[in-house]
């Protein structure tokens, strides 16, 4: 038995790509806020329609420039109309006359490294913008390039990143939140063994045939195979494949504020008939993100008096396994060395 005592349960890393939103957000001429990692972001497209992301507080006096309009492929801050260019640079002051000799392009606001894929745009937290590392690279989604999301789900869960991500990569709550009739019904649980192995920034159950009898597994027919791994900082990808198909899940974790994560729920496929069941198949990712973060509310009524908690064998080992990635991500960047993957491959077993 562990207690969660290693890493402070706010800690959100940095030095990392996080998902930051669906590219299909992004409208040319439109700007878009959002808060990551408690810093406020605005994002938009460029005149070439490329993305970009910059500091959402105008250098000036403080007001976020999202609240302005984009003029000619620029941002203009509504307060006194100064500009900036999609990489931060200041524009223009209008209120200047001649002669006055401030050099506005000397001005700047921070801009964020952004990476757009498979419709998906992540965003790269630094932890130093004085002293820039090249980012490593992005996130690899399984898909063939161009695909786009079939099916996007996102729920704010009103906790801590380590809660958010604890609670999708546990086993164990299966039969008691998702007990829903089309997941696995009233099934009892049962014995399980699955394979692991360390992978980069985190750790794969090997491609294995599902063990769960849903439905949903079920409809997508006899010959399947699924492939799940997670990385720091919150991120698993679930490969299934069935058949010639694929169906891929991208489940991403972002730390909005101390205590505000963003799960998004991501999914791309092959199969034609299973885009006609979109009607569907909507509602039930909604209730199925909808039951975790149900159980994350309830949790919180605990947490608010600090208790201790545990981690038990094995059904809690992936857990323990992102504590340890999460410390050693922590101890290798303030020592100054290379990441050594803390987790070992091992055979876990658990009832659920
Ligand atoms: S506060 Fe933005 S231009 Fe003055
Ligand atoms: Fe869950």
């Amino acid at each position: 038995m562990n207690a969660i005592n290693d890493v402070k349960p706010a800690t959100m890393l940095r030095d990392l790509w996080y998902f930051a939103l669906p590219a299909s957000e992004l409208v040319a001429g439109r700007m878009r806020h959002k808060t990551i990692l408690g810093e406020p972001i605005v994002f938009g497209r460029d005149k070439d329609g490329k993305a970009f992301a910059l500091r959402d507080i105008c250098p000036h006096r403080g007001v976020p420039l999202s609240a302005g309009r984009m003029i000619g492929g620029e941002i203009e801050c509504p307060y006194h109309g100064w500009r900036f260019q999609p990489h931060g640079q200041c524009s223009l002051i209008p209120s200047l006359v001649e002669g006055q000799d401030l050099d506005a392009s000397r001005i700047r606001v921070r801009s964020y490294q952004i990476h757009e894929e498979s419709g998906l745009v992540w965003i790269y937290m630094r932890e130093n913008d004085r002293q820039p590392e090249p980012a490593p690279a992005p996130p690899r989604i399984p898909v063939a390039a161009g695909a786009r999301p079939r099916l996007i789900e996102a729920q704010d869960f009103p906790c801590a990143v380590d809660h958010a991500v604890v609670g999708l990569m546990d086993p164990a709550h299966g039969p008691f939140v998702h007990n829903s009739w089309w997941w696995r019904g009233k099934t009892k649980p049962y014995p399980k063994a699955k394979q692991f192995e360390p992978s980069s920034l985190g750790f794969t159950m090997v491609s294995h045939k599902p063990s769960t009898n849903s439905l949903l597994y079920r409809i997508l027919g006899g010959d399947l195979k699924t492939e799940i791994s997670f990385s720091l900082p919150g991120l698993r990808i679930e490969h299934i494949r069935a058949g010639r198909y694929d169906v891929v899940g991208v489940t991403a974790v972002t730390p909005l504020e101390e205590n505000l994560t963003e799960v998004t729920q991501t999914f791309f496929w092959t199969l034609p008939w299973l885009t006609l069941a979109l009607p569907v198949l909507k509602p039930i990712a909604k209730t199925f993100l909808g039951q975790d973060r149900d159980m994350v509310i309830l949790q919180q009524r605990g947490l608010r008096f600090n208790p201790p908690l545990m981690l038990i064998r094995d059904a809690d080992v992936l857990a323990m396994w992102y504590y340890r990635l999460k410390k050693e991500w922590q101890e290798s960047k303030g020592e100054r060395r290379d990441f050594v993957n803390p987790v070992t491959a091992s055979t876990l077993r658990w009832k659920s």
